[in-house]
């Protein structure tokens, strides 16, 4: 189709075209086409309420009605085979208008009565996002399963803990698991949380000022499986505050992906020598046969500044826009659907990744040393009834000494601590504290890292996922299933 065949939703006062350039900038059909469903959905949910108000014949309605379930088959098979809609069109509501007049003759003409793009757009993103969001969910949660199994088979393994990636004290590795599955949980109901807010339908607001016609919008929300209206219709067409929540919520998110994504690189190296990526998730290099590298949770670490810029960019974009519907807005779309699907693969990339990976245990207990245990010693000493404060200086002079000496804190005789302090007890006494399976077992108030504490964790995270309602995740045509150990 040419050019000069565009189906243009206005221009009756113009006689020129728009120029080529601004065509280009103004355009949206490569990224809104994507709402196709949620346009066509919405001019269903439309045509039937201007039919009940008296505006639309029922001989018209369904005339629309049957041409937009044509016009859906046909888009959705361009779509899978090509990927892109060729239409000369600007955007998608001109394409499913224009298509429909092919199918639906000049009952076609009466489906835009009182409606604008204004509240059109913002309805189909809105139920895009209630759609697509829960996709999102369903992703973060077979995550945080991925970690609950693990952190379950491998509840014995006990591993170094950093602060300031100095050794700090030996944890359990389901501990270190957990804490980031912690934080997905919150993530996945900060991610609820926005869903009754997103749950408010604009149609129905037209350009700014309302709808003249006698519509019940309420009827019409519910129809599209909307929980509320919007109560305002100048906000309707004005905010994007949704879309703000959700790039903010998303780079969150992905900064959480980000930092457990660094600590397995730094595991992963050979320094380390913690964890080992499966061939899966791990690349190789061009110039050294011997390389593996972490290639997918460095782009999972580095993706996180995307977001955060993605969800800076768009908020500037808002930052002092005059009220209602501007052509700024048009922007959302672009930043929202690429934000999506960037932490949708980061999160499939991250499950991948952790499900796949080898741990090694004997690595991690060699990646421990005695002088992780100088807490312990001081809780020895406070237990025998020493302040903390004493027992915390005794134990530094204990480690000075052992400096002096050239040995740890294991390796100091049982003479040279009694003569820092008798509090130290007997030889056997000391002796019993060097133990990484009884430091850890210590840990046992509720949080903890003892044994106990991690299975308390485990089950309320357990019944928490169980407690979720079931997700019906909306398969990308692109997607191949990545692998994954749950049973
Ligand atoms: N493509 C536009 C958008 O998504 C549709 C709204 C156009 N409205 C207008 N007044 N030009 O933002």
């Amino acid at each position: 189709m040419s050019n000069k065949d565009r189906y243009q939703l206005w221009g009756g006062c113009f006689s020129e075209e728009p120029s080529a350039v601004l065509r280009r900038l103004n355009d949206s059909l490569a990224v809104d086409s994507r709402l196709y469903r949620e346009d066509i959905a919405g001019s269903r949910a439309w045509a039937r309420e201007l039919h009940r108000s008296g505006h639309l014949s029922e001989q018209d309605n369904s005339a629309i009605q049957s041409g937009l379930d044509k016009v859906e088959k046909d888009i959705e098979k361009e779509l899978s085979q090509t990927g892109r809609l060729n239409d000369p069109e600007e955007d998608i509501h001109s394409v499913v208008e224009r298509r429909l007049h092919a199918h639906a003759g000049d009952a076609a003409l009466r489906l835009h009565t009182a409606r604008s793009r204004n509240d059109q757009s913002a309805t189909d993103t809105r139920l895009w996002m209630l759609t697509s969001l829960p996709t999102l969910g369903a992703a973060l949660k077979q995550l945080i399963e991925v970690l609950i199994k693990r952190a379950t088979d491998e509840l014995n393994i006990i591993a170094p803990g950093y602060t300031h990636l100095q050794r700090a004290q030996p944890i359990r590795w389901s501990q270190f698991l957990l804490s980031y599955a912690w934080g997905l949980r919150d993530d996945v109901m900060r991610l609820e949380e926005q869903m009754g807010r997103l749950s408010r339908c604009p149609l129905g607001s037209g350009a700014i000022a309302g709808c003249a016609l006698p519509i019940d919008r309420t009827r019409l929300a519910w129809s599209l499986g909307f929980q509320d209206i919007t109560p305002n219709s100048m906000f309707a067409v004005s905010s994007r505050d949704h879309i703000v929540e959700f790039l903010n919520w998303a780079a969150l998110c992905g900064i959480h992906l980000s930092r457990l994504s660094e600590d397995l690189i730094i595991y992963s190296s050979q320094e380390f020598g913690i964890v080992r990526l499966s061939d899966q998730f791990s690349t190789g290099s061009s110039l050294m046969p011997q390389k593996r590298n972490p290639d997918g949770l460095e782009l999972v670490r580095g993706a996180a500044g995307l977001l955060l810029g993605d969800s800076f960019s768009f908020t500037c974009v808002l930052k002092g826009l005059p009220s209602t519907y501007n052509k700024d807005l048009q922007s959302d779309k672009e930043i929202l659907f690429r934000s999506y699907d960037r932490l949708l693969d980061c999160l499939k990339v991250t499950a991948g990744t952790i499900c796949t990976m080898e741990v090694n245990s004997s690595r991690a207990i060699r990646c421990l040393e005695p002088g992780m245990l100088a807490t312990d010693l001081a809780h020895a000493l406070v237990r025998r009834g020493v302040p903390f404060r004493r027992a915390h200086h005794l134990i530094g002079v204990a480690l000075r000494r052992a400096s002096e000496l050239g040995v740890d804190l294991q390796g100091l005789p049982h003479n040279e601590y009694v003569a820092i302090s008798p509090e130290f007890g007997t030889d056997k006494e000391l002796a019993s504290l060097f133990s990484w399976e009884s430091s850890v077992e210590q840990y046992s108030s509720a949080g903890g890292t003892g044994q106990q504490a991690v299975e308390h964790q485990l089950g309320a995270l357990k019944d928490w996922l169980r407690g979720q309602p079931p997700c019906s995740p909306v398969p990308r045509p692109d997607e191949t299933p990545y692998p994954c150990c749950l049973k």
